[in-house]
């Protein structure tokens, strides 16, 4: 079933522990951007931002990559997501294919995603029950004889499974099963709860249905339009677990299927226009889903294509969404890469206007868009002043933080000539200006940035963590990991599960340490002490953490005692508690003399 297929089931976390140890990061990276080995460590022109003198560092111990100009930092994985622009289940699967695994996906067991894997079946049917309508119910003529004044096609229609939504309060409910079908349908988010009360109906009635489909054709949302002007004119999907409007494109699917790789990509701003523009024989448009372009729309599209047209209406709001666009586009653009603007007429969309004038001459506008460097350009232009010093100063602050955005060579080289020549002055020279600026990126730290955890004495718990970060098979020495979990200091619980997951899995490396706790709050703490280079040896390493555990033991004792003899003075001690408050005592004063010889 193709619903089983896309939303498949979490990948174990074992797995992916298991695979980032197997890959080999050197071998990845090595791949992709040229590395020379200098000392322990791989280094390399920093590929995510601009620099003359390598100072990206890969280091095949930990599996762990860092730049020590920008502070980029990750494990194989993001390396992938960043670098290959992959998603996360797709860096994993990138890697698998690698090592010719598959990957294997959890059954759901839960109930949570038991459901989840099953939301675009759901909404598939939705989708079917909604071209059904269109097609059959009587009420539908007002929306056909819609669609046909909008002068859409059959085949355009059959294209884009456009469709019916009934008004009435319960019939897709009822149409898809009632009761049964009430949890998935609320949680896709085809249903809406009356406020207050758990009253819930159909959340689109009375509108045109286009169905929202991911890049492989599955459906995770929806699109109705209002048929009598009903506000909202569209009404869209909420976010739901499959699906999140900032990161997909309404018709991507068609355009893919139609042409594999397309040579370019039409970014517009409506369903309609996307559907109009497919009938007029222009496959390749795709929209954005209410919502502002992202940075997440750039990448998407720049992995099938090279070349993106931004088409926007030509009034101020098409210039702002355009200019909103801009700035998102300015990381993803990489020197292979072309990005266009096309403004619009005011008063017109590509809906309207490949009616009017047809598909050549709405061709031929497409190909004579403004290149992104003459757009940003011309709107700078536009804002600035007339008085040459003035100028400059204004060039220089606007133009900063966008050649910042910029990680071509190419494209930073081509506008910073262009910037100099719009301030008067000399390209160096305005370069020179932009380094010195206090707002400037600050040059590259020389050493690794020194957090907490350069101090001189970090914290036993640092330590801890950060020694079995740098060799985790100490994990070994470490004892029965439950003794840590109850104690009462900030860290103990995640230092008892790091040891617990290097127990069970023995050969995991710090990388998948990383990536077991990507995405939280915790994952942060742990990358920040992966960067710390104990000051131990190798060998003194297995040392150093029996003493950093002992320590931690050491403090845990004096907490709960502590605690006790406080407790001892403003209430009665129970007698389990004084036992242990005898048990603590004896504990401590036997560890702070020193242990007797053992013969
Ligand atoms: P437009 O108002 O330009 O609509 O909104 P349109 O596509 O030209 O619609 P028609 O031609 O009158 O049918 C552009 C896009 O903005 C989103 C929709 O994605 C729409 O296609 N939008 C607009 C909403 O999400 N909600 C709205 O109320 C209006
Ligand atoms: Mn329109």
């Amino acid at each position: 079933m193709v619903s089983e297929q896309m939303t498949s089931g979490r990948i174990p976390q074992t797995f992916i522990n298991d695979l980032v140890s197997r890959a080999d990061i050197v071998d990845i990276i090595g791949a992709r951007i040229p590395l020379k080995k200098t000392g322990r460590n791989y280094w390399a022109r920093c590929p995510f931002h601009n620099e003359k003198t390598p100072s990206f560092s890969v280091n095949s111990d930990k599996q762990f990559y860092q730049c020590f100009g920008c502070g980029v930092h990750g494990t194989v994985i993001s390396f992938l997501m960043d670098y290959d622009h992959l998603e996360f289940p797709e860096a994993v699967e990138e890697l698998a294919r690698g090592l010719g695994l598959s990957v294997p996906r959890e059954a759901g067991s839960a109930k949570a995603t038991g459901s989840r894997r099953d939301l675009p079946g759901w909404l598939e049917e939705a989708a079917r029950y909604y071209q059904r309508m269109l097609a059959e119910h009587p009420e539908a003529e007002t929306a056909r004889a819609y669609l046909t004044r909008r002068g859409l096609n059959a085949a355009a229609i059959a294209r884009f499974r456009i469709g019916y939504a009934p008004s009435g309060w319960d019939n897709l409910l009822v149409a898809l099963g009632g009761e049964s079908a009430r949890e998935p349908l609320l949680e896709a988010g085809m249903l809406t709860k009356k406020e207050d009360t758990d009253r819930m109906y159909d959340r689109f009635r009375g509108r045109i249905m286009f169905p929202i489909e991911n890049q492989r054709g599955q459906i995770i949302g929806f699109g109705g339009r209002s048929l009598n002007d009903d506000p909202p004119k569209y009404l869209n999907s909420p976010e739901t677990p499959i699906f999140h409007k900032g990161r997909e494109l309404y018709g991507l699917h068609q355009a893919v299927e139609h042409t594999r790789s397309p040579e370019c990509l039409l970014v517009v701003e409506g369903y309609m226009d996307v559907v109009a523009l497919a009938q007029y024989g222009i496959s390749y448009a795709v929209a954005t889903l209410g919502t502002a372009t992202t940075t997440d729309h750039l990448r998407r599209l720049f992995r099938i294509t090279s070349r993106v047209v931004f088409c926007f209406d030509g009034d101020k709001a098409g210039r702002t969404a355009a200019w909103r666009a801009l700035e998102a586009s300015l990381p993803e653009l990489r020197d292979q890469h072309d990005i266009r603007f096309l403004l619009l007429p005011e008063g017109e969309d590509p809906d309207t206007l490949v009616r009017g004038e047809g598909l050549q001459a709405f061709t031929a506008r497409i190909q004579q868009a403004t290149p992104v460097i003459e757009y940003l350009l011309a709107t700078l232009q536009a804002q600035i002043s007339t008085n040459k010093t003035d100028r400059q100063a204004q060039v220089l602050e606007r133009a900063r933080p966008l050649v910042a955005k910029l990680s071509s060579d190419i494209y930073r080289a081509l506008l910073v000539r262009e910037l100099a020549e719009l301030a008067e002055i000399s390209p160096d020279k305005l370069s020179t200006l932009m380094q010195a600026s206090p707002t400037a990126p600050k040059p590259a730290p020389k050493e690794p940035r020194k957090g907490r955890q350069g101090q001189a004495h970090p914290s036993p718990m640092r330590t801890a963590v950060g020694l079995l970060l740098a060799r985790p098979e100490l994990a070994k020495l470490a004892g029965d990991p439950v003794r840590f979990a109850g104690w009462g200091i900030p860290g103990a619980s995640l230092l008892a599960e790091i040891l617990t997951l290097l127990q069970t899995q023995p050969n995991l490396k710090s990388a998948a340490i990383l990536e077991h706790w990507r995405g939280t709050e915790t994952e942060r703490y742990l990358v920040q002490l992966a960067q710390w280079t104990p000051l131990v040896p190798p060998e003194g390493m297995a040392i150093e953490l029996q003493d950093a555990l002992e320590r931690l033991e050491q403090q845990a004792l004096e907490q709960e005692t502590a605690r006790l003899v406080e407790k001892s003075h403003v209430a009665t001690l129970t007698e389990a508690e004084k036992v242990q408050l005898r048990i603590l005592c004896t504990r401590k004063s036997a560890r702070t003399t020193p242990p007797p010889e053992i013969g």
